[in-house]
């Protein structure tokens, strides 16, 4: 007789983390909003009698007592200089197993070196400009760090179920990595500002300059995104336009000036292919 083969018991997937998030401002709200999105259990716990009007109104649950306790996570969603008041704030509440998580980009592990008990330590920094805790997360990546591998996956599955990539960043790395994310989104911004400023200087007017220039950045974006860095390049340094970037800097005011040589220094890097008289000329002028 056929011996039946057994099925093999089939593997339940875990129920997610429970979260308590300390903070209701932009990355908190964005992270609340999302994780209750998926369906995760999370709870806030804002401070102020605003940030609790506005957690409510978009019907996310108040951390009490019972939550904190039972948090798996804790996410302190609060600026760098309040993580190490904020973890002071709720460590005694917390379970004793329950991870304490910050969201900054700065920050090292080694912050939560003052904490009163032994637990998981992570940060998880959504690389993304939020500025209203309804910008969506998905599609940005996140980086993860911790101090276990628990917790580790736990991350890992939360920035799943935002719709996010992680990527890792070396703990000695962190100053360096922060530096490249703020150049990347706050200063594209303050570029942004220098770019409307030498249109307010050609005589056009600052909000009509900012709607004509927001498609061309997203247009030099989505070139990058097509072709990559060298690829996506375009503009007078990679023509090798020596006259043409002459011309700007004469135009210029000198704190602009110095901005377009600094950056025009940095298109050249990308530049590999121009006659070798043309390299030299734009050299001597963005010195
Ligand atoms: N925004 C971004 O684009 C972005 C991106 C990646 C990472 N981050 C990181 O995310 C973290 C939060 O930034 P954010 O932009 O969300 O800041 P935020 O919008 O200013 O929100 C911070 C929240 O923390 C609360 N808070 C402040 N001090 C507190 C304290 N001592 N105890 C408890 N709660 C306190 C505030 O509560 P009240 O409103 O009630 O006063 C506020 O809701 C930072 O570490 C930041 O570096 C931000």
């Amino acid at each position: 007789m056929k011996k039946t083969k057994k099925a093999a018991p089939r593997r339940r997937t875990p129920p997610p983390p429970r979260v308590v998030i300390v903070g209701f401002g932009r990355v908190g709200g964005a992270l609340a909003l999302g994780l209750k999105e998926a369906g995760w259990n999370v709870a806030v716990l804002p401070r102020s009698a605003d940030s609790v009007r506005r957690a409510a109104s978009q019907r996310v649950f108040l951390a009490d007592h019972d939550d904190l306790r039972a948090a798996h996570l804790c996410i302190l969603a609060v600026p760098d200089s309040a993580v190490v008041p904020a973890m002071e704030l709720v460590e005694e509440d917390l379970g004793p197993t329950t991870a304490l998580v910050h969201c900054s980009g700065a920050l090292p592990l080694a912050v939560f070196a003052g904490a009163r008990s032994k637990r998981p330590f992570g940060s998880f920094h959504p690389l993304a400009a939020i500025s209203d805790p309804k910008d969506p997360l998905a599609g940005h990546a996140v980086a993860l760090a911790s101090t276990d591998r628990e917790l580790h996956a736990s991350l890992e599955r939360m920035a799943h179920a935002l719709g996010m990539s992680s990527l890792e960043v070396p703990e000695t790395g962190r100053s360096a990595y922060h530096a490249g994310a703020v150049l990347s989104a706050g200063l594209l911004v303050a570029l942004l500002d220098g770019a409307v400023a030498a249109l307010e200087e050609a005589g056009l007017d600052r909000e009509v300059a900012l709607q004509a220039l927001l498609p061309l950045s997203r247009s030099a974006l989505r070139g990058v995104q097509s072709r990559g860095l060298e690829r996506g390049l375009t503009g007078p340094v990679v023509r090798g336009d020596v006259g043409v970037v002459q011309s700007h800097l004469e135009s210029l005011p000198p704190e602009l000036g110095s901005l377009y040589r600094l950056l025009s220094r940095r298109a050249l890097r990308l530049t590999p292919a121009l006659p070798p008289e043309t390299r030299l000329a734009l050299e001597r002028l963005l010195a």
